[in-house]
């Protein structure tokens, strides 16, 4: 089908509803039964035709289209949702006797009922409750606090396995609840290319989902990869009139599959405590094989309509309890203490250790965090350390194993220079480690420095990651932000990484956060005609990033997205910025007395300044551009609190400025008004009564800077 021609609407409902169908079932195929109906240019194609159709058509593009997989709605805050039925938590134990008691107790409570116990995973993830009115996802909300959560509908929509729309016979009305866990291959994944951008990598898979779920862009938590895995389902109202297979918490399960949930395959129904031990020692032993993390073993009853009986504790039910699983501890002896130099200075120190398999994986490297915790563990030569694994990949060390030390073994002490250019390390008060302050000559530095500079959030210059700075710097074309605006076509063209300095590819630049077996071989990748003119094509559009932007992207110690956006628009223009004193730094907003000293130091480096000189001569952007709007707000001071449905809390006080007022932290006798959103603080409140400070809500602002309010 042409996608340029606008079919007559009945044939474009009846071809919406066709893609829809088949989209459906491919995609069904493809997350719950790993087979592969179609190639992904097929599939593509498919998708962009439905895209297409429900451009052409909006009201055909209903809430459960699979074009909603894709993401793009954007969220500017989540609604906060109480849950119709509470979230509740389950009591948990490391040990095996209080399963034995439970066990104990929950028979002795039934008194002769006959009934089962299901065993199942505890997934380490996050809790969602997804709400289905007559078969389709009408709301996705976090575990918040137990009792309200944040809407996250729009991101929960971008996870395949969270059915849209469900399959067969379903109850009109029910909840369905499980875990939002992040897959460690697509985890991996995840932190590989944040690192490749310069970003910090997820600490682990746990928390990865969970911010996941809570960011703006929708089509970014798409690419995320997450999986849900269902593991609970219930009902608003009482549950006797439902069909008999819902009267056990494994016929739940299996209807829900049915339904195209995905739900482990792994849970057994157990009639007594052998049965339940069998399946908590398999399970300790068999996690590491699994795919997606989990962090013990959940055992319930089986039987619903037992559970109102058995009823509650304080805070969880009596008819259900998890197992968690200990960490796997072992103690290898160490080898040799190395240090890794990071992007910006800082020095980790690594114990490369006898390898020793460890929950599923050969573990050879770990951590030592900072020049602190190895003074803590006071490590001598050759002594043995105690590494642990938990329901994470990444393992810890968590202690020296002090039977095994040699008598007479020497103390290993922390590095005095930096492991890659000599210099001698400085260590900044107050903090944990040290760092090399050689910023303009120490290589990874100056790789993580142009790493920073064409980021994103910084000069956006995407056709060049983190492997073509690296060939760029090897190949002598980079050394500093202000070469890559020289850089010129021929001298690109055919560069590639095998013909770069042997001695420093290969290296590796920051510590790795997953198992230095799983780690992939840097590949090789020439630059073709096509990627050298992307590359300039990007360098020149990168002249028109607004100032804060690149002052952000000169990666002044301290000085981060916001304090760039104050310095820029406090100071207008760089020579006005490079000719302040620390006082005059120090008195903008945000700008505390050592990221003043920072950005004087910075400025008054004739090597920083030749490059911001060069830039300059380039044509970047060195000066604001007027971004105001109107003077409505002349002469008013505004304090904001609380979140706000139109703006984030910067984007309200950005349009503040724009439009004449000035936007403060506190309010004083001087506030014209609070600008009090939902959630507003109640201390603020309070204040604002005591001044007499009126309040203005979202609503009254926008109509105060005449802007009309969405919808
Ligand atoms: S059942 C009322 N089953 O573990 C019973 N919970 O405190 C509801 N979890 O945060 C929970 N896997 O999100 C249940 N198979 C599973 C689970 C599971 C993980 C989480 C749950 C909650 C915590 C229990």
């Amino acid at each position: 089908m042409d996608l340029f021609s606008t079919p007559a609407p009945e044939s474009a409902r009846q071809r919406v509803a066709e893609l829809t169908q088949l989209i459906d079932h491919y995609n069904y195929e493809y997350y719950m039964n790993d087979r592969s109906l179609v190639s992904d240019f097929k599939f593509d194609s498919l998708l962009r035709e439905l895209m297409e159709l429900e451009r052409q058509y909006p009201e055909l593009a209903l809430p459960t289209s699979p074009t909603r997989r894709v993401g793009g709605e954007v969220n500017k805050t989540f609604r906060q949702v109480t849950h119709r039925l509470p979230m509740l938590s389950l009591g948990n134990t490391y040990s095996i006797e209080e399963i034995e008691d439970f066990e104990a107790r929950t028979r002795k409570l039934l008194d002769g009922i006959p009934f089962t116990y299901t065993c199942e995973l505890k997934y380490d993830g996050v809790a969602i409750g997804l709400t289905y009115r007559r078969g389709e996802l009408v709301q996705a909300v976090t575990r918040g606090n137990g009792a309200v959560g944040d809407d996250i509908t729009s991101n929960a929509r971008t996870i395949p396995t969270i059915p849209l729309k469900l399959r067969g016979n379903y109850p009109a009305d029910f909840e369905a609840r499980g875990e939002v866990v992040y897959p460690f291959e697509a985890f991996e994944a995840m932190n590989r290319l944040r690192e490749a951008e310069g970003e910090e990598p997820f600490a682990n898979p746990r928390n990865a989902a969970s911010g996941s779920l809570k960011l703006q862009d929708s089509a970014e938590c798409a690419k995320r990869k997450l999986m849900f895995c269902m593991y609970f389902m219930m009902f608003p109202e009482s549950d006797t009139l439902l069909e008999p297979q819902y009267g056990t918490h494994f016929g739940r399960l299996e209807a829900a599959k049915q339904m195209g949930f995905k739900v482990q395959p792994y849970i057994r129904e157990c009639k007594d405590i052998n049965e339940i031990k069998a399946f908590i020692d398999r399970w300790d032993t068999d996690r590491w094989q699994l795919p997606f993390g989990i962090d013990g073993v959940v055992i319930k009853v089986n039987q619903t309509n037992l559970w109102d009986r058995l009823g509650m504790t304080a805070k969880s039910p009596r008819w259900a309890i998890a197992y968690k699983f200990k960490a796997e501890r072992v103690s290898t002896p160490l080898l040799e203490v190395t240090y890794q130099v990071g992007r910006t200075g800082v020095v980790t120190p690594v114990a490369n250790m006898q390898p020793v398999w460890l929950g599923g994986t050969t573990v050879r490297r770990a951590t030592l965090n900072n020049a602190d915790f190895m003074s803590k563990l006071d490590i001598h030569q050759g002594d043995h350390l105690f590494v642990e694994k938990g329901g994470e990949i990444i393992p810890k060390i968590v202690g020296v194993d002090l039977e095994q030390r040699k008598p007479g073994a020497l103390p290993i002490a922390y590095t005095q220079v930096c492991p890659v250019c000599g210099t001698p390390l400085v260590r900044a008060e107050g903090e944990a480690g040290y760092y090399c302050p050689n910023q303009d000559g120490c290589q990874p530095q100056l790789l993580g420095h142009l790493e920073h500079f064409v980021g994103r959030k910084a000069m956006d210059i995407d056709s060049l990651g983190s492997e073509r700075l690296k060939m760029l710097y090897d190949a002598g074309l980079v050394r500093n932000v202000a070469d890559l605006y020289d850089l010129r076509r021929e001298q690109l063209v055919g560069l590639d990484s095998s013909a770069t300095n042997p001695s420093l590819s290969g290296q590796s630049l920051s510590f790795e956060a997953v198992p230095a077996d799983s780690k992939t071989q840097p590949r090789s990748a020439t630059i073709q005609e096509k990627g050298a003119d992307n590359i300039l094509k990007a360098v020149e559009a990168s002249k028109k990033v607004p100032f804060e932007r690149v002052l952000f992207a000169l990666g002044i110690r301290y000085v981060g997205e916001v304090g760039a956006k104050k310095l820029a628009r406090f100071f207008g223009n760089i020579d006005a910025l490079m000719n302040a004193t620390v006082p005059e730094l120090a008195t903008v907003e945000d700008v505390g007395e050592v990221t003043a000293v920072a950005v004087f130091d910075y400025f008054n480096n004739p090597q920083h300044r030749l490059i911001v000189q060069r830039l300059k001569a380039a044509g970047l952007q060195m000066a604001t551009a007027d971004t105001r709007i109107s003077n409505v707000l002349d002469g008013l001071t505004i304090v904001v609190s609380g979140t706000f449905d139109h703006f984030s809390r910067e984007e309200i006080k950005t349009s503040i400025e724009q439009h004449g007022g000035k936007a403060s932290g506190s309010i004083s006798g001087k506030t014209s008004y609070l600008l009090a959103g939902a959630k507003v603080g109640p201390e603020k409140l309070k204040k604002a009564e005591k001044l007499g400070v009126p309040l203005l809500s979202e609503e009254e602002y926008m109509k105060m800077i005449g802007s009309q309010t969405e919808q």
